[in-house]
């Protein structure tokens, strides 16, 4: 039995589809159903979680096998003004998460992000490089890390960047919404990452628990990399848009809360070093993903519909 924290996300929703077509059983809760920031809600969860999951407590002490967070204060811009409030969610939730799948014996996923950088490396940021946050959302994910390898020597953290999917909203989505509504648009340009569709990397957390490698850090984003502008443009090319609409802008341009880094490109040799490959890369997987995050977007109506603000302002 696999419990999703955050299951209801945008991650978390891919994650229920993965271990839906591979047959495996799972709860997913989102935060009405397990409140995070309390450790004693996190521990019933779990434990009601357990009882039910009947045969399958041989798997672990509580028949819970595997716990995935993936629950997080997610709005980057927000997080400023709301640190504390980030905290809770990202560095007290996430320990709260560890401290009970170790209780119950399960191995505990927890997801992290490329915000943990300082942005200025050359280069992709190895799985060891010094953390070194630049913004809030940043901060509270670092101490979340820790946390939870405190809680947890043997847990997995799993660092993702640039999350596109059917659940929620996203760069593409809001590409698409724009495309409809304006001539031209503006994006940065001189900033590189790897856009990374949630069901490529729901696989490859299943994959990666599966394995039984050593717990520690992974990254779990696409290979390749490109700017914000430069997967704009791809967004438009495969949706058979001229990408000359899409014009290129510096971040000095388009100024926001929370500093970006300007390289949020992650390395894979972790995932390399226990034979499981890195997500392929991330024009491919785009052309791939595309129809089934379009088709959410036509079919969702002008209300439910992100706003610009959407467009990086997840982390
Ligand atoms: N999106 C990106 O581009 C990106 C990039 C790098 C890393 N990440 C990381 O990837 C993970 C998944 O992101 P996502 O984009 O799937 O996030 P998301 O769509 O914003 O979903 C967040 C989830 O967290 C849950 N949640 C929020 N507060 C909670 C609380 N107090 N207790 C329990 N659950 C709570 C939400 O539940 P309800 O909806 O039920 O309230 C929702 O299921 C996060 O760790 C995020 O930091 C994301």
């Amino acid at each position: 039995m696999w419990v999703l924290l955050g299951g209801t996300g945008m991650l978390g929703q891919d994650l229920q589809r993965v271990l839906t077509t591979a047959g495996r059983e799972f709860v997913a809760l989102g935060s009405a159903d397990c409140d995070i920031r309390d450790l004693d809600a996190v521990r019933a969860a779990v434990s009601v979680t357990g009882s039910a999951a009947g045969e399958s407590r041989s798997l672990g002490s509580s028949g819970v096998r595997v716990v995935v967070n993936c629950a997080a204060w997610t709005a980057v811009d927000a997080a400023e003004a709301h640190e504390a409030e980030a905290f809770a969610i990202n560095a007290v939730g996430a320990r709260n998460a560890a401290v009970v799948a170790r209780e119950v014996g399960a191995r505990f996923v927890h997801v992290s992000t490329d915000y943990v950088f300082d942005g200025a490396a050359q280069g992709a940021y190895g799985e060891d490089h010094p953390q070194a946050p630049r913004s809030a959302y940043g901060r509270t994910k670092v101490a979340g890390e820790w946390a939870v390898r405190a809680a947890d020597p043997d847990a997995y953290v799993v660092r993702t960047a640039w999350l596109y999917g059917a659940g929620g909203g996203n760069f593409v989505k809001t590409m698409l919404r724009l495309a409809g509504e304006r001539n031209t648009l503006t994006v940065v340009a001189d900033q590189e990452g790897q856009p990374t569709w949630t069901h490529d990397l729901a696989e490859l957390i299943v994959r990666l628990v599966d394995s039984g490698a050593p717990g520690g850090y992974y990254h779990g984003t696409s290979s390749g990399a490109t700017s914000w502008h430069g997967f704009a443009q791809e967004i438009f090319r495969l949706s058979g848009l001229d990408p000359a609409r899409v014009n290129p802008i510096s971040t000095e341009q388009f100024p926001t809360p929370a500093q970006r880094p300007a390289n949020s490109v992650l390395g894979h040799d972790a995932f390399a070093s226990v034979g499981i490959d890195p997500i392929a890369d991330w024009a491919d997987r785009l052309a791939t993903a595309l129809p089934a995050v379009s088709d959410v977007l036509s079919a969702a109506s002008p209300a439910t519909a992100p706003s610009t603000n959407d467009s990086q302002n997840q982390g």
